[in-house]
């Protein structure tokens, strides 16, 4: 693995509650890395498995699911689908011999700036240790764009 590895990692985020957490982060000016790339999303019940595949294909290191907490999703049940979803995926990604532990679910309150730093820091420094995504088939590709 290169020492030089950053890892670029998507963050789906609902709109009420984690988006919510990122945006106070940045309020709060709490650091955390800059890996993270936030997508706005109504809902983590609205994140399909094929959305977080195609994340991976397209050469994200990481992806996380960040919701409400459980019971406080504004769609009642989101949530508890984006879970599912999310084991699902990383079952996949088993099989196919890629560490589940790229892809991951957070509950996160709007209200905690700090738990979404705490997150992002976390899953960055998962991937740092796992290294590059092995899937990706376009990581050059993206690295040019950014
Ligand atoms: Fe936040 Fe459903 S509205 S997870």
């Amino acid at each position: 693995m290169s020492e030089n590895f950053e890892p670029r990692i998507v963050a789906f985020c609902c709109q009420y509650c984690s988006y919510a957490a990122a945006d106070l982060a940045g309020s709060m000016r709490l650091s955390y890395p800059p890996n993270v790339k936030v997508v706005l999303v109504p809902c983590t019940g609205r994140v399909d498995p094929l959305h977080i595949l195609r994340t991976i294909e397209d050469g994200a290191d990481g992806v996380c699911v960040a919701g409400c907490l459980e019971g406080d999703c504004h769609f009642l049940e989101g949530n508890f689908k984006a879970r599912k979803r999310v084991a699902y995926v990383q079952r996949i990604l088993n099989e196919a011999g890629v560490e589940d532990a790229r892809v991951r679910m957070f509950n996160i309150a709007a209200s905690d700036g700090p738990g979404f730093a705490e997150a992002a820091r976390m899953m960055t420094e998962t991937i740092r240790a796992l290294g590059p995504n092995p899937l990706s088939t376009k990581t050059e590709k993206m690295t040019e764009e950014l």
